[in-house]
């Protein structure tokens, strides 16, 4: 039949010959466009970068979770002209539901603290680290497909929560050898924002789009800049004010320009206080002109950066304290940060600091003689029944193969006298060898291999 042909199950049928099957048309081997492969280096720096997000979260006592990649579309429809609208992977499924790849972690999250409702008590201190989709102009360090590692604290209303997640961040840079004359952080409050629009009367439902405004100053002239403000209805007085306020960088300066009397000066001196506790001081710094791309941030606002300035921002989070209501839950005050995984592998590279990963295997365990190949299995299964790994050699290969493999600087040849069952420790040639596996076989492979060893 021809389902015998395909699957080269012949029998008595024979393979159509060559002209008569289709041409196939070599693929392309690349992935898609923005997106990467994890072969196995770049897979073991992967995991160790992901095991010291997870060290760290669990250090802060936060216990992870996760969401799924598909969300429903809405879930990411906000009306303020954000970037991240824009380069959304967003289609309709089978049962005709608008759905998208998540761009960002945050969105889910308050899904599901507004699914568990006063199922959970507060505050919780959760995180995260997920796969998220962007389609974005591609540069250094910014990607279509990265994952971020996501620390948020739900039911906090005061900047200790900011304080202690940027004082996580700071931990996990000096675990991975980056120090406080590599990156910084700059700090600001969207209520600096805030407050100048309230002198100028501006209602608060453009609050988002005048943030998401502003943060493209980095990225575009400021004639366009002040166009766009202009189209949201700010007067040129209250846009100089706006610019003016935003290029203030010491928190005396701000003082001198808002008052003391205001929720922003105060947030931020509290937590430029906290800092210096927590002892990080020497890492921040504030900045009124970040405001962060995002619609939903309300209070306290922070970036990672890179001293430098040779990549962009590190890590971003913030305070948003609306973000459920907007969902239609109760509004629960909550901040947090997305920390992603290509620009700071970008910036351990450029401070030479990515950390040797050898392969780590304990033991190899070859058959040298055909007949052993069974015997070898067994005393491979007994070294993992030890909880050692074992790389067992599948194939048959000469003793040479096995010393070169091992380490060419201990190569040696020795085998306990245990006929050419071979046991090596990857890199370091067991000085107890013979002593071991004799005890092995003994009590051991005779239980499990039988005959064949002592034969
Ligand atoms: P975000 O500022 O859009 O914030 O992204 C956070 C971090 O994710 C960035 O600083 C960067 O490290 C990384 N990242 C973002 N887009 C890309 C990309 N295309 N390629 C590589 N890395 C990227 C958020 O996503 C917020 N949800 C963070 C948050 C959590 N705020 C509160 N909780």
């Amino acid at each position: 039949s021809n389902e015998n042909v395909r699957f080269g199950r012949t029998g008595s049928i024979s393979i159509p010959p060559p002209s008569t099957v289709d041409v196939v048309k070599k693929i392309d081997v690349n992935p898609p466009k923005g997106t990467r492969d994890f072969p196995p280096d770049e897979m073991r720096l992967r995991n160790w970068l992901f095991h010291n997000f997870r060290q760290v979260s669990q250090m802060f006592a936060f216990e992870e979770v996760d969401f799924p990649v598909l969300e429903s579309e809405a879930l990411f429809i906000r009306k303020a002209g954000e970037e991240i609208r824009d380069q959304l992977y967003c289609f309709e499924d089978r049962g005709n539901r608008r759905v998208a790849l998540r761009p960002e972690l945050t969105p889910s999250l308050a899904r599901l603290v507004i699914q568990k409702g006063k199922s959970v008590s507060l505050p919780l201190k959760w995180f995260a680290v997920g796969q998220c989709w962007r389609y974005e102009r591609m540069t250094r360090g910014r990607r279509r497909e990265h994952y971020q590692w996501n620390m948020d604290i739900i039911g906090v209303p005061d900047v200790t929560a900011e304080a202690e997640l940027i004082s996580s961040i700071v931990t996990f840079f000096k675990r991975i050898g980056i120090t406080a004359s590599d990156v910084g952080f700059k700090i600001s409050s969207r209520k600096v924002l805030q407050e100048v629009l309230q002198c100028y009367s501006i209602p608060d439902n453009l609050f988002g789009k005048v943030c998401i405004i502003i943060d493209k100053m980095e990225k575009i002239p400021i004639d366009e800049i002040k166009k766009e403000l202009r189209s949201v209805e700010l007067s040129d007085e209250a846009i100089e004010e706006l610019l003016q306020v935003l290029s203030i960088k010491s928190l005396t300066k701000l003082e001198e320009k808002l008052g003391a009397a205001g929720e922003a000066v105060a947030d931020l001196k509290r937590l430029f206080s906290l800092a210096e506790k927590f002892g990080y001081s020497e890492w921040i710094q504030f900045d009124a002109s970040v405001v962060r791309g995002l619609a939903y941030y309300t209070g306290t606002v922070f970036e990672g950066f890179d001293r430098e300035g040779k990549l962009r921002a590190i890590c971003g989070g913030g305070r948003y304290d609306r973000l459920l209501s907007t969902f239609g839950g109760d509004d629960i005050p909550a901040c947090g940060f997305g920390f992603g995984d290509a620009v700071i592998i970008e910036l351990l590279k450029e401070k030479g600091l990515i950390p040797e990963m050898g392969e780590q295997v304990e033991n190899i365990v070859c058959h040298l003689d055909p007949d052993l190949q069974d015997a070898a299995a067994a005393v491979a299964t007994i070294l993992r029944g030890k909880g050692q790994s074992v790389d067992l050699v599948l194939e048959n290969k000469p003793l040479k193969w096995g010393n070169q493999e091992c380490n060419p600087r201990h190569a040696t040849t020795r085998n306990g006298g245990y006929n050419s069952v071979s046991h090596f420790k990857k890199g370091k040639w067991l000085k107890d060898f013979a002593t071991r596996v004799r005890t092995m076989v003994e009590d051991e492979m005779e239980k499990i291999a039988g005959d064949k060893v002592k034969d």
